[in-house]
């Protein structure tokens, strides 16, 4: 199948790659930009792993076929902005094996911009489509409501 060139906005930077038909946002994140930092978890659209923000909407990008992305201004956790949060989990201890962490600042990072100040039931939803298998949330949902109380 011939490749389709896709240009993108990615933190910024303009990148234009050529790709499968069907090859995903992820994929080329991960492999033509080496922008490793967003993670793949169950491929499905289920975990939010590998989140990011697609012109200003959170996306989980195993579910976004690249060449849909085409023009789109894209924020990964690499991107600049996301040093508050980062710094919370840190603080919080809202980040033990780190796979979903990512994922899970670009869902809170999002939240935030929607809702500076959320309350803890748009925390919940903010992080809905985020799964952890080990914090059990409370350090993660901590760690937003600590950005949340500096954005006073
Ligand atoms: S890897 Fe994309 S939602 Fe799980
Ligand atoms: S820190 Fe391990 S899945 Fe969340």
């Amino acid at each position: 199948m011939p490749e389709t060139k896709v240009s993108v906005i990615v933190n910024g930077t303009v990148h234009s790659v050529a790709v499968p038909p069907m090859k995903r946002l992820l994929d080329v994140l991960r492999e033509d930009l080496l922008l490793t930092g967003t993670k793949e978890g169950c491929g499905e659209g289920e975990c939010g792993a590998c989140s990011v923000i697609l012109d200003g909407q959170l996306v989980n990008s195993c579910l976004v076929p690249a060449k849909q992305a085409d023009g789109s201004n894209i924020q990964t956790i690499e991107g600049s902005g996301l040093h508050a949060i980062q710094q919370a989990f840190a603080e919080a201890g809202a980040a033990q094996c780190g796979i979903c962490t990512p994922g899970m600042i670009m869902a809170a990072s999002a939240l935030l911009c929607r809702h500076p100040h959320p309350t803890a039931e748009e925390i919940r939803e903010g992080l809905a489509g985020n799964i952890c298998r080990c914090t059990g949330y409370q350090k993660i949902f901590d760690a937003v409501e600590a950005v949340s109380r500096r954005n006073a």
